[in-house]
């Protein structure tokens, strides 16, 4: 197939992504869009119509993903790309993005050269991928995919709020989020589009990324009880100070991030004081933190290390510490096949690519239980990514999409996929 066939309308998907970027929380810092916000209902909306002018059949299943199907020549397991719309707090404009509009101009390409693929085409703009207050992520893939739980429903934030009652709040129905979905099916492989979100790529000069694994992550939030009293009364030796203690922890934190033996990272995200006042010693505290590594057995341990440090450190200042740990996912290898046809689809169009695991998260490590899965990398400006100076180039963008289009005809060409 002539490739330059497939060549996104670079201006038209440069246009989508910034008008897409303008849809934000006005009130939060940077391209702020959070999943159940209604800046992520109007862009959720947005994309909707961008999938049905590109001529595909819109549904919202019961996960709560937008799921557009371009029907192939013979049907049978479905090829399904795609990524998130949703942002963190202060993001970007490009996380997530370039997947999901990436894959509609691949779409309306398909349709204006009437290039036919022989499996359907799922485009899914999945709910939820970003960490959530509730120690969740890829919601929509989770749920999609079979490893959401009822559990992680019942799941709640610093102030007590349950994830399902966040998601009914959204107008979806919690419980058929358990529901199976298409994803519950044969699924002949996914591949999803995705802005580095470090700086491998710019600094070793490469414009393509073919992803090798995917990091696991574990995060825990904790919650540190000790009392309140009055600042200026309670003596030092007296008191039970759950913000020193919480103190503490983030930096066993760091400790136990920088003490891996192989590359790993650990961040404490966000920290809860009541009552939050000046002149009262903090009565009771909550730590948001995570821990990501390629390192299995690293990661395998982190949680009973953390677990018995966080709770001795705590108990130096009497204060009571409960960890409450939850898994975005184990380490994920990408699958060689779905790798393997993505260079050759560099290679194809002259671009550079090189292959090195994500320290990122994505949607894409739950499809990987499903079929074989893999991930295309674009480069992002300074490695700089969940903040506002997140870029990426226009020629980059148009080049990611290309090479999406290029993998995914491979990949649909390829009698079956192995996930090996
Ligand atoms: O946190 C992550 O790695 C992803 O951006 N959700
Ligand atoms: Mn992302
Ligand atoms: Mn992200």
């Amino acid at each position: 197939m002539d490739l330059d066939r497939l060549a996104p309308d670079a201006a038209r998907l440069w246009a989508d992504v910034h008008e897409l970027a303008e849809l934000r929380d006005g009130a939060e810092p940077g391209w702020t869009r959070r999943v159940f916000s209604e800046p992520y209902r109007a862009a959720r909306d947005w994309v909707a119509a961008r999938m049905r002018d590109a001529g595909l059949a819109v549904t919202a299943d019961p996960a709560g993903n937008l799921v557009g199907r371009l029907p192939g020549r013979h049907g049978g397991p479905p090829l399904v790309t795609g990524s998130h719309t949703d942002t963190v707090r202060g993001g970007g404009r490009f996380d997530g993005v370039v997947g999901v509009l990436g894959a509609i101009e691949v779409a309306r390409r398909l349709r204006e050269t009437g290039t036919r693929l022989d499996h359907d085409l799922l485009v899914v703009d999945f709910l939820g991928e970003e960490a959530n207050p509730y120690s969740g992520t890829c919601l929509g893939s989770q749920a999609a995919c079979g490893v959401l739980s009822a559990a992680d429903l019942d799941r709640t934030d610093a102030r007590g709020a349950r994830l399902g009652d966040a998601v009914a709040g959204f107008g979806l129905d919690p419980s058929a989020m358990l529901a199976p979905t298409w994803a519950a099916g044969p699924l002949h492989g996914y591949v999803e589009l995705h802005v580095e979100q470090g700086a491998t790529l710019e600094r070793a000069g490469v414009g393509v990324g073919v992803v090798t694994a995917i990091v696991g992550i574990e995060r825990f939030l904790a919650r540190f009880t000790g009392r309140s009293d009055h600042a200026g009364t309670r003596a030092m030796d007296d008191r039970r100070d759950a913000l020193v203690a919480a103190a503490k922890a983030v930096l066993a934190v760091e400790r136990e991030g920088c003490g891996a033996p192989v590359h790993a990272v650990a961040t404490a995200g966000n920290l809860l004081v009541e009552p939050g006042a000046d002149n009262v010693v903090p009565g009771s505290t909550v730590l948001s933190a995570e821990f990501r590594s390629v390192d299995a057995g690293w990661l395998s341990g982190v949680r009973g290390r953390v677990t018995a440090e966080i709770a001795r450190l705590a108990a130096e200042n009497g204060v009571e510490a409960v960890l409450d740990w939850a898994a975005d996912n184990d380490v994920v290898p990408m699958a060689a096949s779905v790798q393997n046809l993505a260079g050759q689809a560099a290679d194809a169009l002259g671009l550079t690519w090189m292959a090195f695991p994500s320290g990122a998260g994505h949607d894409a490590a739950h499809l990987a239980a499903r079929c074989p899965a893999g991930m295309i990398f674009i480069p992002s400006r300074d490695g700089r990514s969940h903040c506002p100076e997140e870029w990426t180039d226009r020629a980059d963008v148009a080049a990611g999409a290309h090479v999406l289009a290029a993998t995914l005809t491979r990949m649909d060409a390829a009698p079956a996929l192995t996930a090996g």
